[in-house]
């Protein structure tokens, strides 16, 4: 099946690592992470983080790690093709194409925040960022640059400009793939990672520095400022609140990149001999130490030194980031330098991101229909820009964006992830998993790990699961036992339906459908090669 083509690998250990670290260490770090800690209570969300990450993050990652490499011995690099191998059954195949879909089509909207930090980046380092000094002028910039004001604006003549840095980023993304994985994506990586954590670390110096900026207001400090982001509160109310329980597993999926389908790819491409325990782990701890150790030491300390409480809370994701922080940069000196480096290290961490993203449809592509990368490539570039115009269009309220990110972003990746563990527990069969996972690996994992394996994960994620559908889908309000549809459901089917959110949901049908076409044409081929040489590498026994 894959006799045509070259077989691809990583040509180090450090350099699969950082790639892996480079998919997690993403926008989820420094956005994501420190708006839903300061949210929900941070000593309370971190003990519902740690308790995910130990539960379902670390499980999941070594489950994608160990069935990757595991197909990939046996010539498969795309979703379809692995859950085929694994699961030794055709439905593997139409399993598997979720594995394509999710990234393929959160890359359509990753790519655009992505630009829009470079965007940012580029206007501080060129002085131009100057807009003021209220947080709406902030904010109007923001929705103006986004488009998030009308539909279709940023198409339009004299308010474009982030076209053009999404014109950058989206062909940036492509050069690299266009390399492959050793020339491209790890020597990306390799050359990123450390720049954005150097970045990083300069930027904390700063905000660890900013002592009592306003003397007029005592309390806005620095330590006061630590205590805001880590001090617990009243965790025992906080962790009896559902959401942030949702939350907390959310963001370990999010931010680890695990449950998309993009660990097994990255994981396809390594030799039998190669460790997957401890390079799982390695990876796994670089995007923890980004995420608490840098991610929450930035944006939410900074802000309050300068905004307070008031400034934070109730800030969105994107409003903390394009909002909130330019104006806080704005009141420390040398705006432009700081403002500069914490956007270009954004633009960094997005891209290691987003590169990720990719590389599971063209490996799709390559396998399902045969093509060479040229063509895989040319194709993808065709689906996803169709796919992020889409979203650059229908910017309004960031609608579109958002109505995929939910369905994509936070339902099919609980699907996935659940998909990914009962295959290890239980179709591939823990002890068997065990041994495969122990195959060249410098660290042995503790034997607990098998019974949370095989039961505690799966238990704690369909539980997870089945309340995120009761509170975010049907809207369960637990005080009064009564159900009302969210907005993400009544935009759908209600009474009066949001056509962009159901053109969003059709974008995604229309992805799954032409991804499960392939799946049917290309699984005809592996059947046919697995009928002629039985034990051939690219098919599944
Ligand atoms: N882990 C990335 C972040 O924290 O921003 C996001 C991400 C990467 C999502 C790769 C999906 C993906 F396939």
């Amino acid at each position: 099946m894959t006799g045509r083509r070259i077989a691809e690998t990583w040509t180090s250990r450090l350099g699969v690592i950082m790639a892996v670290a480079g998919s997690a260490v993403g926008l989820g770090n420094f956005l994501r992470f420190p708006g839903l800690a300061a949210q929900y209570g941070s000593g309370a969300f971190m003990i519902a983080y740690f308790i995910s990450l130990i539960l379902l993050g670390i499980p999941v990652c070594w489950a994608e790690w160990t069935l990757g490499r595991y197909a990939g011995q046996r010539g498969f690099n795309s979703s379809p093709g692995i859950f085929y191998a694994l699961i030794r059954h055709p439905a593997g195949k139409y399993i598997g194409v979720l594995g394509a879909v999710i990234p393929v089509v959160i890359y359509m909207y990753y790519v655009y925040i992505e630009s829009w930090c470079l965007g940012y980046a580029y206007y501080y380092l060129t002085g131009q960022m100057n807009l003021g000094s209220e947080v709406s002028a902030y904010g109007d910039f923001f929705a103006r640059f986004v488009g998030a004001v009308e539909d279709g604006l940023t198409l339009g003549r004299g308010h474009n400009q982030v076209i053009i840095f999404l014109a950058i980023a989206f062909t940036f993304n492509f050069v690299i793939i266009y390399r492959g994985i050793a020339k491209g994506i790890e020597l990306f990586c390799r050359f990123a990672m450390p720049a954005l954590i150097v970045l990083a670390l300069i930027i904390v110096a700063r905000v660890l520095t900013l002592g009592t900026p306003d003397p007029a207001r005592p309390d806005q400090n620095l330590l006061n400022g630590l205590g805001f982001m880590w001090n617990p509160g009243d965790v025992g109310h906080q962790l009896r609140n559902p959401e942030l329980w949702l939350a907390a597993a959310g963001q370990i999926f999010f931010s680890l990149s695990v449950g998309f389908g993009v660990i097994v790819t990255y994981a396809s491409y390594l030799s039998e001999k190669d460790d997957v325990v401890l390079s799982g782990l390695t990876a796994s701890s670089a995007n923890e130490f980004c995420e608490v150790a840098l991610g929450g030491m930035i944006t939410v300390p900074a802000a309050f030194v300068f905004l307070g409480t008031a400034g934070i809370m109730g800030q969105g994701t994107f409003a903390l980031g394009f909002n909130v922080l330019p104006l806080v940069f704005s009141k420390m000196p040398l705006p432009w330098l700081f403002g500069g480096m914490f956007f270009t290290l954004l633009f960094l961490a997005a891209v290691t991101s987003s590169l990720s993203m990719l590389q599971p449809g063209i490996a799709y592509l390559e396998e399902g229909l045969g093509l060479n990368r040229k063509q895989s490539i040319t194709l993808l570039g065709m689906l996803t820009a169709l796919g992020c115009l889409f979203m650059v269009y229908f910017s309004k309220d960031l609608k579109a964006l958002d109505t995929v990110d939910f369905w994509v972003g936070t339902f099919l990746i609980f699907v996935m992830a659940t998909i990914i563990l009962i295959c290890f527990g239980w179709v591939m069969g823990v002890d068997q998993g065990w041994v495969e996972a122990h195959k060249g690996a410098e660290l042995r994992l503790p034997k607990f790990f098998k019974p949370i394996f095989k039961y505690v994960s799966p238990l704690y994620l369909l539980t997870i699961f089945a309340f995120w559908v009761l509170f975010k889908v049907f809207g369960w309000d637990r005080a009064t036992g009564t159900f009302t549809p969210t907005e993400y459901v009544t935009d759908l089917v209600g009474a009066e339906p949001n056509n962009v959110a159901r053109l969003g949901v059709l974008l995604i049908l229309v992805v799954t459908g032409f991804f499960m076409v392939l799946a049917a044409a290309a699984g005809r081929r592996w059947d046919r090669a697995r009928q002629a040489t039985p034990t051939r590498k690219g098919t599944p026994q």
